[in-house]
C-alpha cells in the first residue's frame, strides 16, 4: 500500500508576519493518520518554518536546489546538503513555472534530482504539459519524455527514492482542474511507463495529482486509483482548507 502525501507548494508567498501566522494554523490542524503532510516555504522561511512546526509530523522542503551537491562557489544557488543540514527532507525538481519562466530545460533537472539524492534530500519530479499540449494529443508524449529524461539519465532505481508530481500546466493556479479520469489516466501511463522499467519501483512509487486542488475536489482525485496525494499551491496558504485536504487523503 502507498501511503498518501499532501504537500502545499507555497511558491514565492509569504512575509515573515503571514508565516507565522500560517505556521500557527499549522500547529493546530487536526491531521489524519496514515497520510505525509509536507509543505514548501520560500527558501528565505525554511528555518522558520522548521522551528516553527518542532513536534508536528509535516516535513518541510525546498522548492529549488542547486546542481551540485556540496556546498561551494555557486553564487545565488542553495546546495542540497545544506538544505538537508537545515533539516529539509524534500526539494521540488522541475515546477512548471521554473521549466517556463526561468527555462530549466531537462539536463539541468537531472542533475538537480541526482545532487539532491547525492545528499539523502528526496527530490519531488515535477511534470506536466501545457494546454497547447494536451489540444495537440501530446499530453503522454511530453510526460513520458520528462520522465523519461530521468530515467534514462539515472535508472527507473532513482525513483525508489523519490516523489512524482503530475501537474497539467493549464491547470496551475487557473482554478482548472483535471477531471479524476483526465489525472488518472496521465498517471496510469506515468506508472506504467516505470513498470516497463522496473515493476516493483512503479508499484511503490507515490504519483500526486498537482493542478487547482481544493478542498471542494480532492477527496474524488485522491480516490483514483494510481493518485497517491496532492501538490497544492494557492490552496495551501490556508491552514484550514490545506487541513480537509489532508483529511480528504486519509479517507
Ligand atoms: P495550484 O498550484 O494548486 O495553485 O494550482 C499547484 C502547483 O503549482 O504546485
Amino acid at each position: 500500500m502507498r501511503r498518501p502525501l499532501v504537500a502545499g507548494n507555497w511558491k514565492m508567498h509569504g512575509t515573515r508576519a503571514s508565516v507565522a501566522e500560517l505556521i500557527e494554523g499549522l500547529r493546530n490542524l487536526a491531521l489524519p493518520g496514515g497520510v505525509d503532510v509536507a509543505v514548501f516555504p520560500p527558501c528565505l522561511f525554511i528555518n522558520q518554518v522548521i522551528e516553527g512546526l518542532q513536534g508536528k509530523a509535516i516535513t518541510v522542503g525546498a522548492q529549488n536546489s542547486a546542481v551540485e551537491p556540496m556546498q561551494g562557489a555557486l553564487t545565488g544557488e542553495i546546495a542540497p546538503s545544506q538544505l538537508v543540514d537545515a533539516g529539509c527532507g524534500l526539494v521540488l525538481v522541475g515546477h512548471s513555472e521554473r521549466r517556463q519562466l526561468i527555462g530549466e530545460r531537462d539536463e539541468v533537472l537531472n542533475r538537480k534530482f541526482a545532487a539532491a539524492q547525492a545528499c539523502g534530500l528526496k527530490p519531488v519530479l515535477c511534470i506536466g504539459e501545457t494546454l497547447e499540449q494536451r489540444e495537440a494529443g501530446k499530453t503522454l508524449e511530453v510526460v513520458g519524455r520528462q520522465l523519461g529524461s530521468i530515467i534514462e539519465e539515472l535508472g527507473a532505481g532513482a525513483f525508489v527514492n523519490a516523489v512524482i508530481a503530475y501537474e497539467p500546466v493549464w491547470a496551475i493556479g487557473t482554478g482548472l482542474t483535471a477531471t479524476p479520469q483526465q489525472a488518472q489516466d496521465v498517471h496510469a501511463a506515468i506508472r506504467a511507463q516505470l513498470a516497463a522499467e522496473n515493476a516493483e519501483v512503479a508499484r511503490n512509487v507515490r504519483l500526486l495529482y498537482g493542478g487547482s486542488v481544493k478542498a471542494a475536489n480532492a477527496a474524488e482525485l485522491f480516490g483514483m486509483p494510481d493518485i497517491d496525494g496532492g501538490l497544492i499551491g494557492g490552496a495551501s496558504l490556508n491552514a484550514d482548507e490545506f487541513g480537509a485536504i489532508c483529511r480528504a487523503a486519509g479517507n
